[in-house]
């Protein structure tokens, strides 16, 4: 799509690595001689560049390059006004985003353009594609983003739940709906593929979706209380929803007391403003995002049609081990539907996914015939649990 960025001349590249290394060299020089005794103290000008938060940095005014203020103010090393801190091992503070964002130098430019202290451009799809191609997690920006016009407070707990939220609450611009109505008669009017056409409809299939209340029970659809049955009772406390749509998985949860946080990016409606009026928590990272959950913490992870035969095997690979990371010993994977072509079921992810390491509990592979038997689609939906002990 975007492929003018792919050609991007890599001199351009190479030289904004430069200068983000020459960057750190000099922070590296400049806080070395802080402490040598025979230091002729040029420190200071480099002290009031890098650290004054708001005046222009010294590493822009050597620079002629593509690179936007914002995004070098951004990036260059801060040192710590209290200096050396053991924590950090460290005097200083580097923002933990760039590298990637500077392959796209065009789309950062223009992403980083605004006016500090100012409104942000209203440029979520924009920004989306920039995050998705890999410029993940987006700079931060010095400007306020677009609120819709006349926002309404969200409905009350617990009619949050189970109510579409007032159309005053989204900013509408990045989608070719303008308003949830539209979102929830998609279903009806929009042609073509979309594997979340029916997610805004609360009075639809999400209504059923986990509680095994549905006729023509599949056993590919586990229910939220077998699946809780598995462990012992108040045990699964706390989890993740991966590419939770429009996040009635943990609505469902919370309706039992569990706590879950839903992943979702805002393909074509507003999913994260969605989740989050009906009242539990979205987060807004793609699937390429190191989990931001600390190691043998989770209770469960829960991932519904995102993980799929679209991922790369390398990256699938790494994701399947960070959600084995952040789980707790004895915490639950369940991979709702997880897709792909038949051969590949037994080729490529029974052995990927039985490298990393789980118990299975359930595993149960059917055939998706939802766009027709040509395709060839197998579902594959499993319980697994990370054992007590690693092995091996
Ligand atoms: C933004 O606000 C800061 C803090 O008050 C100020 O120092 C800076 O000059 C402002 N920048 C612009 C461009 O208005
Ligand atoms: C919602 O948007 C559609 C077009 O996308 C429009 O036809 C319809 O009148 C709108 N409905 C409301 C309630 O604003
Ligand atoms: C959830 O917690 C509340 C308050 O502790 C309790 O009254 C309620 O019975 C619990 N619901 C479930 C389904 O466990």
């Amino acid at each position: 799509m975007d492929s003018s960025q792919k050609l991007k001349p890599f001199s351009t590249n190479v030289f904004f690595l430069v200068v983000l290394f020459s960057t750190n060299f000099l922070t590296f020089l400049f806080s070395s001689s802080l402490y040598s005794s025979c230091s002729i103290t040029p420190s200071t000008t480099h002290v009031a560049a890098v650290d004054d938060p708001v005046s222009d940095n010294v590493i822009n005014s050597q620079t002629t390059t593509d690179l936007p203020t914002e995004f070098i103010s951004f990036t260059s090393p801060q040192l710590l006004p209290f200096g050396f801190t053991t924590n950090f091992d460290s005097d200083s503070i580097i923002a933990p985003v760039g590298h990637p964002c500077t392959f796209f130098a065009n789309d950062l430019s223009r992403y980083m353009s605004y006016r500090v202290n100012g409104s942000c451009p209203d440029d979520e799809l924009f920004a989306q594609k920039l995050l998705l191609k890999g410029c993940e997690p987006l700079p931060r920006r010095r400007c306020r983003p677009t609120t819709p016009n006349e926002y309404q407070e969200p409905y009350p707990l617990p009619a949050s739940l189970w109510s579409t939220p007032p159309d005053s609450s989204v900013v509408w611009t990045a989608y070719t709906c303008k308003n949830y109505s539209c979102l929830i008669n998609r279903k009806r009017n929009q042609k073509g593929f979309d594997d979340c056409k029916d997610c805004f409809d609360l009075e639809g299939t999400e209504r059923y979706r986990w509680i095994g209340s549905k006729s023509g029970h599949n056993e590919l659809d586990f229910t939220i209380d077998e699946v809780l049955e598995m462990k012992k009772r108040g045990t699964v406390r706390i989890g993740l929803d991966i590419g939770g749509g429009a996040g009635t998985f943990a609505v469902r949860m919370l309706e039992r007391n569990i706590t879950i946080v839903t992943t979702s990016m805002n393909l074509n409606g507003p999913f994260n403003s969605f989740i989050a009026s009906r009242g539990v928590v979205p987060l807004y990272i793609s699937i390429s995002q190191r989990l931001p959950f600390f190691d043998n913490t989770l209770d469960i992870v829960h991932s519904m049609h995102v993980l799929s035969n679209w991922i790369p095997n390398t990256l699938l690979h790494f994701l399947l081990f960070d959600i084995y990371r952040v789980l707790r010993p004895g915490g639950l994977f369940w991979l709702d539907h997880f897709f792909c072509m038949d051969e590949q079921m037994e080729e490529v992810y029974k052995p990927l996914i039985e490298s990393v390491g789980f118990k299975k509990l359930k595993w149960v592979v059917g055939k998706k015939l939802d766009r027709g038997p040509k395709l060839r689609e197998m579902y594959l939906s499993a319980l697994l649990e990370k054992p007590l002990r690693n092995h091996g």
